[in-house]
């Protein structure tokens, strides 16, 4: 008998975009620049000189977007605000127009039915707000604060989900110690006190929002669980700290109180103790974990990776996406099970779940083959579903992303859309793992037993040069 995957009753079934990578129009309707604005026209950040000038022109397309998003079935869309839409000061003034869009959006899911979750802090800080510091601020937490606030009274109405920051690690590790995002600093100083100011705005905007919302508010973070290459002392010790230093990081903090002692071991001298009020600010109970799932790393020992001492190990016969990252969907369950048992079975919620894949570029018709994608969309969610079965309270799955969009400092040549850009006439063409995604959704999970992707006429996704030649009709 094949086994059921029908999910828990509610599950909410949808996609996750972020503002900068998909709005365009950065300074339409007197919004402010943000730090992205700054680093994607400085000569040499960006891969090809791409920038968020125009991405998927979702600003003035946002309506037909919301459709597609119907079309599929989505049940739910997470977005981001972007603060200096909101605040074009980073502070102070607001920007009626700004937050007016994403009233709108709010208003045009919910016509759809769609149920929305806001993040407030996707990377895009106010360059305003940088002048003065940016995160190494201290201050950072009251001006993230303010920005929650008017959010908040805003939208909390309309809006049942809240997500303070995206991926803290990413907003230090790419920011602020290897410079490859926004603000693009290389200091290994500046990242542990970026990092705790991000967490003391974390704690702020969820003492407000106990103030001033009535719903739910959760912190989303992304996991990359480490496995030792081998046996022997030093990859295990290594792995332990690529874990400390990547996994448990903010988590510890936001649910446990403390940072994880492995810390000090890796910022060396850059790590300080830092007072109990901030830890206790920190530590504000949250209603949910965000879980951004993408890959694992089997990681060995390497004096020479700065700062954790430890690199990663490609795994011969695995597939790799786009971006290098292994296909690993055991993974996904063991790091959902991991978060139940460490932080005592907090609600999840996947917040990000996906994977960027060649796509044919010229393709005529109304469907575009992406069987990678297809296969890694229906082995992960197979292994939600494990991790369900396993006790985990996870309440619903975001995928990555719902359109190709602006990936970094990567620009437009990573691909991780359900629906496919053209980005030279902004036409949108559903690939097929949205198609394969809204038959999951429609049976609440149960097409996934029978799911296989689909492969098209047998010629290999990955041959550029037999794309064109793809039968779609
Ligand atoms: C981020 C997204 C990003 C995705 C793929 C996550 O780190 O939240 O903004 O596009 O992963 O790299």
């Amino acid at each position: 008998m094949s086994r059921s995957y029908t999910f828990p009753e509610g599950f909410l079934w949808g996609c996750a975009t972020a503002a900068y990578q998909i709005e365009g129009s950065p300074l339409a309707d007197g919004a402010g620049p943000s730090i992205w604005e700054r680093f994607a026209h400085t000569p040499g950040m960006m891969h090809n000189g791409d920038t968020g000038d125009i991405a998927c022109d979702h600003y003035r397309r946002m309506r037909d977007d919301v459709k597609l998003m119907a079309e599929m079935g989505l049940t739910a869309y997470r977005f981001s605000i972007g603060w200096a839409r909101v605040l074009p000061e980073g502070t102070g003034r607001v920007n009626a127009a700004g937050l007016d869009f994403y009233q709108r959006l709010v208003d045009t899911l919910l016509e759809h039915g769609i149920t929305p979750m806001a993040t407030l802090y996707h990377w895009d800080l106010p360059e305003a707000l940088d002048d003065r510091g940016g995160w190494l601020n201290r201050d950072s937490a009251e001006w993230f604060a303010d920005y929650a606030r008017v959010c908040f009274q805003a939208l909390d109405d309309r809006v049942p989900l809240w997500a303070t920051l995206n991926e803290p690690w990413v907003v230090t590790d790419g920011g602020y110690l290897n410079g490859v995002l926004a603000p693009g600093h290389r200091n290994l100083y500046e990242t542990p006190r970026a990092s705790h100011h991000l967490m003391r705005a974390h704690g702020r905007a969820v003492q407000v929002y106990r103030e001033v919302g009535q719903h739910q508010i959760g912190l989303v973070v992304n996991i990359e669980p480490k496995y030792p290459a081998s046996d022997s002392e030093a990859d295990r010790a290594a792995t332990r700290r690529a874990h400390h230093y990547m996994n448990r990081q903010y988590l510890d903090p936001a649910l446990r109180g403390r940072y994880p002692d492995g810390l000090r071991e890796v910022f060396g001298e850059a790590w300080r103790d830092w007072p109990a009020e901030d830890m206790a600010l920190i530590a504000q109970p949250i209603d949910f974990v965000g879980l951004n799932y993408y890959t694992r790393a089997v990681v060995r020992d390497d004096p020479h990776q700065y700062p954790t001492r430890a690199s990663a190990v490609r795994q011969p016969g695995a597939t790799y996406s786009d971006t290098g990252w292994e296909v690993y969907p055991p993974a996904f369950t063991d790091t959902l099970v991991w978060l139940k048992e460490r932080y005592g079975n907090p609600a999840i919620y996947i917040t990000e779940n996906g994977s960027a894949f060649y796509d044919p570029p010229t393709v005529e018709g109304p469907v575009l083959f992406d069987p990678l994608r297809q296969d890694y969309l229906i082995k992960h969610l197979k292994a939600c579903h494990d991790a369900i079965e396993a006790g985990v309270d996870l309440r619903g799955y975001f995928g990555w992303s719902l359109l190709d969009n602006l990936e970094w400092s990567l620009g437009f040549a990573k691909r991780f859309g359900m629906v496919h850009v053209d980005y030279a006439t902004q036409k949108r063409t559903r690939k097929g793992t949205s198609h394969l995604y809204q038959a999951i959704i429609e049976s609440n999970g149960a097409a996934l037993a029978s799911a296989r992707p689909v492969y098209g006429t047998g010629h290999p996704p990955h041959d550029a040069g037999n794309a064109a030649a793809v039968d779609v009709s």
